[in-house]
């Protein structure tokens, strides 16, 4: 018999996302209009085994929409990974009344989630990270709002190249997904496109490709670089040496995850807020949301931490072609 609902609560966990608070907003007032209570935790599961855990109204997520960051703050908890540490994390939700939790961030916030339903407290996640690594999911809270402002600062980057006829290797965030490269790489018209799932670290062919493209008249040369593959200012010394062409490196860093949300961020945030407060409340549990075929659907936990995602293959061949 499905466990009845009576408060729940809500955690944000790992990297923050520009849309998390439009998440958090909508969770929150869907939850109390539909006769629920909700407490919000802070600073992620290490608030939790803190018990640093504050009751929530309305009213509490009035004038968040707009804002990025979290306003519950996030952090990442090693002593969550232990059993230990999830066994006090479901204790302390049971001890503050809490039957369910939403939890936003990535896939290593799903698996506290996975954790805390094995040990008897409702869950559902909500991808929330710009990287858009989450394999259940063609969307994540942050995504849209991070490739429009790294497109932005390119563009910028790019007017300083073409004046100085220089390549610029501009790197953006990804450890370990080529998410943003990607699709800068094709919005910003870059040269070239480093991606950690494709790169094969041949710089000679990167270094043939600026000399080509010289000779073909081409007065500038970017190329997007994934943090996963990193080293942008070592790489630029050497392409400069090899090709004597002057080049740059920019690292655009924490700017691509802070900002108010974009609309996509902030309507499918709220869409995917307000359906896990739905999930909780119908008694499911140890459930992930997601979006899929134009569809918002969930899924079990160990089912979508099982899925893979691939950087798509004609997008990634398209790239390759277009800036020649
Ligand atoms: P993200 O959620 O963005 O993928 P992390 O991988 O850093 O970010 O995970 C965020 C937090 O989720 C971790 O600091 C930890 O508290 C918790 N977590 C990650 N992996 C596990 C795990 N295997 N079991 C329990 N909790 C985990
Ligand atoms: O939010 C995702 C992300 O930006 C990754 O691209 C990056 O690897 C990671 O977070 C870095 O986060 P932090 O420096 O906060 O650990």
């Amino acid at each position: 018999m499905a466990k009845e609902i009576k408060t729940i609560g809500i955690l944000t966990s790992g990297g923050d996302a520009p849309g998390m608070n439009a998440a958090i907003r909508a969770t929150v007032r869907k939850a109390i209009n539909d006769g629920l209570k909700v407490k919000g935790i802070l600073r992620g599961y290490q608030g939790l085994l803190n018990e640093e855990i504050i009751d929530m109204e309305k009213r509490s997520v009035s004038d968040i929409i707009q804002r990025g960051g979290t306003i519950l703050g996030t952090a990442r908890c090693a002593d969550f990974r232990t059993k230990e540490g999830q066994q006090k994390g479901a204790d302390i939700c049971r001890k503050h009344g809490i039957d369910g939790i939403v939890v936003i961030g990535g896939d290593g916030s799903y698996r506290g989630a996975q954790a805390l339903a094995r040990e008897g407290i409702n869950t559902v996640g909500l991808p929330g990270t710009i990287d858009l690594d989450i394999a259940c999911t063609d969307y994540t809270i942050g995504f849209d709002t991070a490739i429009n402002t790294a497109m932005e600062a390119i563009d910028k980057v790019r007017d300083t190249s073409s004046s100085h006829e220089r390549c610029s290797i501009i790197e953006v965030m990804g450890r370990n997904a080529g998410y943003i490269a990607l699709w800068c790489g094709i919005a910003n018209g870059a040269e070239d496109i480093l991606l950690p799932e494709k790169y094969d670290y041949d710089e000679q062919k990167l270094i043939d490709n600026i000399i080509k493209n010289r000779k073909h008249g081409k007065k500038h040369h970017i190329i997007i670089n994934a943090e996963g593959i990193g080293h942008s200012t070592s790489m630029a010394k050497r392409i400069e040496a090899a090709t004597g062409v002057e080049t740059r490196a920019t690292i655009l860093g924490y700017m691509q995850r802070g900002g108010s949300p974009t609309c996509k961020d902030r309507y499918y945030a709220s869409i995917m807020g307000a359906y896990a407060a739905d999930i909780l409340a119908s008694g499911k549990s140890n459930r992930v949301v997601g979006y899929s075929h134009g569809e918002f659907v969930d899924y079990d936990i160990e089912e979508a931490l099982a899925m893979e995602k691939e950087i798509p293959e004609y997008a990634f061949q398209v790239s390759q072609v277009l800036s020649r």
